[in-house]
């Protein structure tokens, strides 16, 4: 099975935690090519809407990015995984979201916590990934340009997060931190996140 599916099926049962009963109406912000959970949000009975500029073709997916795609509003939940660090600005983000939702509306948000991501998080991590194989993941071009550079982690996290925010409008922690910290249009209802207590296994 492909990371990208591997890594959905880790997470679905989350996202499906957070969801009002289905039949509802939900975005996901940031899809994939893959389309996300779309598929499995349809099998569970949910009116789906995939959106991010690589979407795959078909009428549950709209090919944009989500400020520019007319959302399908009102709808009763948004989910937002690993997407909300890619968007140019978060807080027009942020308020998009307020408005398309429903008063009571659910917006689950799957975001780093890089403050988190310590070494021997991500030492855990690495040795529990499986053989790249002919399609290595993310992680383990992560894993390969650390090991590469001789840097310590926190000093090869940093820089690679500098390098990020260098190309690329978002910043890779940012997502996460404002949605968690300040932000007046949501209340949080659970924060948590795969650290030191959750590296168990
Ligand atoms: C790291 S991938 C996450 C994919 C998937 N949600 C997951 O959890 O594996 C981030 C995705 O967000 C999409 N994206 C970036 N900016 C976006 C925007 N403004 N609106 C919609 N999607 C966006 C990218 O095209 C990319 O597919």
């Amino acid at each position: 099975m492909a990371d990208r599916e591997r890594w959905l099926d880790a997470v679905w049962p989350f996202v499906r935690e957070w969801l009002p009963d289905a039949p509802a109406r939900v975005v996901e912000i940031g899809c994939g090519s893959s389309g996300g959970f779309v598929p499995r949000l349809e099998q569970a009975g949910y009116e789906a809407t995939g959106i991010d500029p690589k979407a795959p073709p078909g009428p549950s997916y709209r090919q944009a990015e989500f400020e520019d795609s007319g959302i399908p509003g009102p709808v009763d939940a948004i989910i937002a995984s690993l997407s909300l660090h890619h968007v140019a600005d978060l807080g027009e983000v942020l308020d998009l979201m307020h408005t398309a939702l429903v008063p009571g509306g659910v917006a689950v948000v799957v975001e780093w916590a890089r403050d988190r991501f310590d070494e021997a998080t991500a030492r855990w991590c690495f040795d529990r990934l499986p053989e790249p194989g002919d399609d290595p993941g993310w992680l383990h071009g992560q894993r390969a340009e650390w090991r590469e550079s001789g840097l310590a982690w926190d000093d090869w996290l940093r820089s690679w997060a500098q390098a990020e925010t260098a190309h690329r409008a978002g910043h890779p922690e940012r997502a996460g931190c404002q949605v968690r910290s300040r932000d007046a249009r949501f209340r949080a209802l659970l924060l948590r996140g795969p650290g030191r207590d959750q590296r168990s296994r």
